[in-house]
């Protein structure tokens, strides 16, 4: 894939120690800790309800014309097909569980890539200074997943430098003198502040390494990221789209460079860590090959016998796909593509299943080896994705569908890609920089996948996905944990608001006795994703919550929880979930796991609420000691 975005450092928040240290947030009243919020900054110990500002930020909104991330087109939907899709569609469910089912995935499944070269926009300018929207959005998954994952990337993994110290005080710099990557993005250096950043913020942390120097590698970010992180190091990236690295205008390694050199340069890696005196050794460290997929395939990979020779060194295995690019438009390379002509083609359920079926092996592979199978950098389309598509509410079902497809094919975590102003399919972007004091965080579809995927799959550790899909425009996927279906996911990929398309699920438990153990329930819970088009940019809701329009957000669900109670028939021993054209419907089977799973302590007292004007002290304390437990965790 050419121009995706080459990764550098990865890490992973897994935040389970939060829980236990939410006691100790009022400690750090007395810890030195600014965090930085786009309309304020808040000393931690501070008032806590003045994170929560809005004013400001709304009229200046209107004339903005700035990056890609606040991008104005808007795309004609698709037209309603012809005949219209099945308004009746029978899902019969059993339980005990079915066939087909998936490994059992964890809540955090759906994380974040963040390109390092916006890291300090996105996380914090340092150790001491974190942007509070950025961990509010962090918490909301948390809160629902049990955990998180991010990684940072960037395209300049092979000449990023760490050094000890930059002007002024800062911790990441761009050389943009030196740009030699179709993507555009300058080679960086950072300082070791920049690991007290991620280590500030989480708890653990995958890294890459520069893996251009054919000679030494520059193990530096594992011997400092070990001293800083601790066991909350647990991998690193060993290489970064090698298939790329001897492709024009790329010259990391000589012409005819191949797998098999690729697995002799793990071997060499693997040598010079164990003879690393500064390195602690520990077993799963790498994770590989994170190939792009596009000049070498996975299967000529596992066919060098790497997995088996250096098993005992990796711990994942990885790869990066996005399903289309953008680069002619962005970087005048390839072909251009009009948008608008390939809009349908994210609406629709074969694009997930005719991206994953050259995956199908390497997934099995995987888990025959006892190893992830990670999704290290995807999106709707590299070289920063297209305007109308990529941050419309067709990128959210796609997401969403992309990420169930993923994880009933055995992937264990996928990660979609966060770029800067300049890209379109950001889950969060943060203000200009210039405009940080007055404008606040834009919220992108794609966050709005990784809330209800974290929801969908929960905290258990034991959600397994099944494909249950009869028509490609209404993927339907249930969710088994131990063997009681307790979520069904149902989607309309089509926009027609005449209600010709709106479909209704017809669904038994069991035998279909109502209101047996086993059987269907007596009623069911139902939270709808919901926008006027697949084309609409904004008024995207979630279960009657948003985060708000361009420059709206400090990274909460604003609004009140509105979930739909619908009672099943006990003279057929069905429940029926209408779901209207456009929208996302999850449904919760067993009423229970709504009530104790996913953040939804709102739904009995409406605290979800965040609005101007409403009592919102009680919701700005709750995130904030959530913050406060974040960065207290390696403290
Ligand atoms: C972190 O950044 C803030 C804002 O630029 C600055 O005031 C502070 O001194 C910095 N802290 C360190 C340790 O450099
Ligand atoms: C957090 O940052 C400070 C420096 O600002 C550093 O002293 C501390 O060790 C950091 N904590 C972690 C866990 O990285
Ligand atoms: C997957 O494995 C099957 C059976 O070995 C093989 O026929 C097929 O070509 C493989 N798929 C890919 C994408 O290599
Ligand atoms: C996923 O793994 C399970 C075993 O845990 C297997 O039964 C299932 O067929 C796999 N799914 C796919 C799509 O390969
Ligand atoms: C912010 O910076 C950008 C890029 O340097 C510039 O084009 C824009 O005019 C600035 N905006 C303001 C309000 O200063
Ligand atoms: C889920 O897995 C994580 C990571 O292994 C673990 O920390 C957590 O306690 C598990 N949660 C449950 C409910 O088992």
């Amino acid at each position: 894939m050419i121009g995706n975005e080459n990764l550098f450092l990865s890490f992973s928040m897994y935040l389970p120690v939060f829980i236990s240290l939410v006691a100790s947030a009022l400690e750090l009243s007395s810890a030195h800790y600014t965090v930085y919020q786009p309309t304020n900054q808040v000393i931690f110990g501070g008032n806590a309800s003045s994170i929560n500002s809005h004013s400001g930020a709304a009229a200046a909104v209107a004339t903005y014309t700035g990056g890609a991330a606040y991008d104005t087109t808007v795309l004609q939907p698709p037209a309603p097909p012809n005949p219209p899709i099945p308004t009746n569609q029978f899902v019969q469910l059993y339980t005990g569980g079915m066939n087909g089912l998936s490994r059992r995935q964890s809540g955090a499944f759906f994380g974040f890539s963040v390109e390092m070269s916006v890291a300090t926009h996105v996380l914090g300018k340092n150790s001491s200074f974190i942007q509070v929207a950025f961990l509010n959005l962090m918490a909301n998954i948390k809160e629902r997943a049990g955990s998180v994952q991010v990684r940072i990337g960037g395209n300049t993994q092979e000449s990023a430098q760490l050094v000890q110290r930059l002007p002024n005080g800062t911790i990441l710099a761009k050389d943009t003198s030196n740009i030699s990557n179709p993507t555009g993005t300058p080679p960086l250096t950072y300082t070791p502040d920049l690991l007290y950043l991620m280590g500030n913020i989480s708890a653990l942390t995958p890294a890459g390494i520069p893996f251009f120097n054919t000679t030494a590698f520059a193990l530096g970010i594992l011997e400092q990221g070990q001293a800083i992180l601790g066991d909350n190091l647990i991998a690193l990236q060993a290489g970064n789209e090698p298939d790329l690295y001897a492709q024009p205008p790329r010259t990391h390694r000589p012409a005819g460079y191949g797998p098999f050199d690729y697995m002799g340069d793990i071997g060499t890696l693997a040598s010079q860590v164990a003879s690393d005196s500064l390195i602690i050794k520990k077993d799963n460290l790498f994770i590989v090959p994170s190939i792009s997929a596009s000049v070498w395939t996975l299967e000529q990979i596992w066919n060098t016998g790497i997995v088996g020779a250096y098993t005992s060194s990796l711990y994942g295995l990885a790869v990066e796909r996005y399903p289309n690019n953008n680069c002619a438009a962005m970087y005048g390379s390839g072909n251009p593509i009009n948008p608008q002509d390939v809009f349908p083609s994210y609406l629709d359920h074969s694009a997930s299943t005719s991206l994953i079926a050259s995956y199908a092996n390497s997934s099995q592979f995987a888990m025959a080896s006892n190893k992830p199978m990670l999704m290290f950098e995807t999106n709707t389309a590299s070289c920063s994705g297209f305007p109308g598509i990529s941050d419309s509410f067709g990128a959210a079902l796609w997401g969403l569908d992309w990420a169930f497809t993923m994880a009933f094919h055995n992937f264990s975590t996928a990660l979609f890609h966060v770029g800067g102003q300049n890209a379109y399919y950001n889950p969060f972007t943060p203000p200009p920089t210039n405009q940080s004091t007055y404008r606040q965080w834009t919220i992108g579809p794609i966050y709005y996948s990784a809330l209800i995927m974290a929801e969908a799959l929960g905290p258990s550790n034991a959600s397994q996905v099944l494909d249950l899909t009869q028509n490609q425009l209404t993927p339907i996927y249930a969710i088994y944990e131990n063997g009681t279906p307790t979520k069904l996911a149902l989607f309309n990929f089509v926009t027609d608001p005449s209600g010709t398309n709106d479909w209704t699920a017809t669904f038994p438990v069991g035998g279909g006795q109502t209101g047996q153990v086993g059987g269907t329930p007596l009623l069911v819970k139902v939270k709808y994703l919901t926008a006027p088009s697949v084309s609409s940019k904004g008024n995207f809701t979630w279960a009657n919550q948003t985060f708000g329009n361009s420059f709206e957000s400090d990274g909460r669900l604003q609004g009140n929880l509105e979930v739909r109670t619908v009672k099943c028939d006990a003279t057929s021993g069905t429940c029926q979930v209408k779901v209207p054209a456009p929208s996302f419907a999850l449904v919760f089977i067993n009423p229970f796991v709504l009530a104790h799973s996913n953040g939804d302590y709102g739904m009995q007292d409406k605290m979800g609420t965040t609005s101007l004007g409403s009592s919102n002290s009680m919701a700005a304390s709750l995130a904030f000691a959530c913050l406060a437990a974040i960065l207290v965790t390696l403290w």
